[in-house]
This record gives C-alpha cells, sequence and structure tokens, in this order.
C-alpha cells in the first residue's frame, strides 16, 4: 500500500465494492480492508484477478469473498447482494465503481455503444445502490458500530461535469449518476443512509492506459493536471476509506472531486 496509513474505522462493517477486481475498484477494495472492512469483491470478468484480491484481503485479516455479477442486470444484482448478506450478515458500506468506456466519434457512435455504457455505468449504479438502501432499512440503525446506517459511494467523474468530445456517452452516464447520487442523497437522509460520489480524474489505470502510458501521452495529459501527477488508485481508496466512516458523517450528497486540480479549467491559467 505504498506506505500510506489506514485507521481501522470500519472495523465490523462489511462493504461491497463493484468491479473490484481491477483499477480504481480493487485499490478502494484494499483500503476498505485496511481499514477494516470485510469486503466483497464484485467482477464480471477476470475471476482470477477478483481471487487474487480477495487473497489479498484476507492476508490482512479481514474476510473477503468473491462474487461473479454483471451489474447491469437486475437478477444478477439481487442475487448477489442476497449471497453478500447470507455471507457477511449484512452490509454497511457498498461502493457502485463498475465502469467502462465504449468511446466513439458522435456521429458514429451506435447505439450499442451508447446502451453499453448507459446500462453499466449508470443503470448498474441504479440497481446496487437501489439493493443498498433496501439492505440497510431491512437492518436498520446499528449504534455504536456506525452513526450512519448505512453508506453509499457512488464512483463518478470529472466528466460529470467536464464535457467530452469523443466520449458523449461515457460522459452522459456520470451526470446521470450525479443526480441519482444527489436524488437518492435527498430521500434516503431521513433514515440515516449516507450517499456521495467520488470524482476521480485521471488515475493511473486499465481504463485509460493510453493516456498515461509513453512519456509524450503523459505530457500532454499533465497539460490537463494543475498538480503536475497522474493519480494512482489509492488516491481514491483514501478518500473512499473516509467517505465511508464516521469522519464525514456529516456529509451527503456530495462529490469529492480527486483529480489533481482537472475541473479547475487549467487553460485558463495561462488564457482567457
Ligand atoms: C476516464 C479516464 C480519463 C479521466 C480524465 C475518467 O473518468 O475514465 O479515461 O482519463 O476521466 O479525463
Amino acid at each position: 500500500m505504498g506506505g500510506i496509513s489506514y485507521f481501522k474505522t470500519l472495523v465490523g462493517q462489511p462493504a461491497l465494492v463493484t468491479g473490484a477486481n481491477s483499477g480504481i475498484g480493487k485499490a478502494v477494495a484494499l483500503g476498505l480492508a485496511q481499514s477494516g472492512a470485510d469486503v466483497v469483491v464484485n467482477y464480471v470478468t477476470d475471476p482470477a484477478a477478483a481471487q487474487e484480491v480477495v487473497s489479498q484481503i484476507i492476508a490482512m485479516g479481514q474476510r473477503a469473498i468473491a462474487i461473479e455479477a454483471d451489474v447491469s442486470d437486475e437478477a444478477q444484482v439481487e442475487q448477489m447482494f442476497a449471497q453478500a448478506v447470507a455471507y457477511f450478515g449484512t452490509l454497511h458500506i457498498v461502493v457502485s465503481n463498475a465502469g467502462l468506456q465504449r468511446d466513439a466519434a458522435f456521429e458514429s457512435m451506435t447505439l450499442d455503444q451508447w446502451n453499453k455504457v448507459i446500462n453499466v455505468n449508470l443503470t448498474g449504479q441504479f440497481l446496487c445502490t437501489r439493493a443498498a438502501a433496501r439492505e440497510f432499512k431491512r437492518r436498520g440503525p446499528t449504534p455504536g458500530l456506525s452513526k450512519a446506517t448505512g453508506k453509499i459511494i457512488c464512483m463518478s467523474s470529472v466528466h460529470q461535469e467536464i464535457p467530452w468530445g469523443g466520449h458523449a456517452n461515457y460522459a452522459s452516464s456520470k451526470g446521470g449518476i450525479m443526480q441519482l447520487m444527489r436524488s437518492i442523497a435527498q430521500e434516503l437522509a431521513p433514515a440515516k443512509i449516507r450517499v456521495n460520489a467520488i470524482g476521480p480524474g485521471a488515475i493511473r489505470t486499465p481504463i485509460n492506459t493510453s493516456a498515461w502510458d509513453t512519456p509524450q501521452a503523459y505530457d500532454k495529459l499533465m497539460n490537463l493536471v494543475p498538480y503536475g501527477r497522474i493519480g494512482e488508485p489509492d488516491d481514491i481508496a483514501q478518500v473512499a476509506a473516509w467517505l465511508a466512516s464516521d469522519a464525514s458523517d456529516y456529509i451527503t450528497g456530495q462529490t469529492i472531486f480527486v483529480d489533481g486540480g482537472m475541473t479547475l479549467y487549467p487553460g485558463f491559467a495561462t488564457g482567457g
């Protein structure tokens, strides 16, 4: 974990992280486990990678299971939550993270590319956050363990705010996540369920390899990042662990951008 320390704030609070076998989801699953949570590692492809995350969590002294489910499929999501609750008794933290890109110039974007991104990134978050809310309400408050009855974290993106030519499907899905998150945060607050989002900028993961894997690409990317470095998955995991903990108990309905300043319109530092 590269010298990063986590506080044991999540002991006794099982978590489910979707898309937890790679990239940001993997780092978040490991970070929550470092914070003392047992973890459901959801995946849809590459079971070996999911199993590896499970092994790392078990090596930290926490419990973990890998569950395969396509987050855009209602029956599979329901089955996953039922299995998770059967295994851990309940869930306290759900990180709705699974997402993908199917980039295309707008005029050549196919309906399949549009639907795939909306189905996984947005409908997937609807299905997983709905299942989370139902489980949190079923279980009810657990005084002494957590001030909130449950915590939902939606993985959004800087592109819930920054328009992104060539990625209209992706940016639309993230804009949708923002209003899904805020609407359900408003609706679920009386039940003491907190709902927040993280808006990552450019993070070193497989989704955007071409943006950082050559010196030329990296230099170009830095024009968009005032802080002058790419984000690491642990940058997101740290914030997720905090958003899941009582340290952020009065925060709901917010997006925390973790982006090295990408949302600061860096072109205006020297222009405008
Ligand atoms: C995208 C990445 C991109 C980053 C910053 C993320 O949401 O998935 O591909 O590098 O936003 O533009």
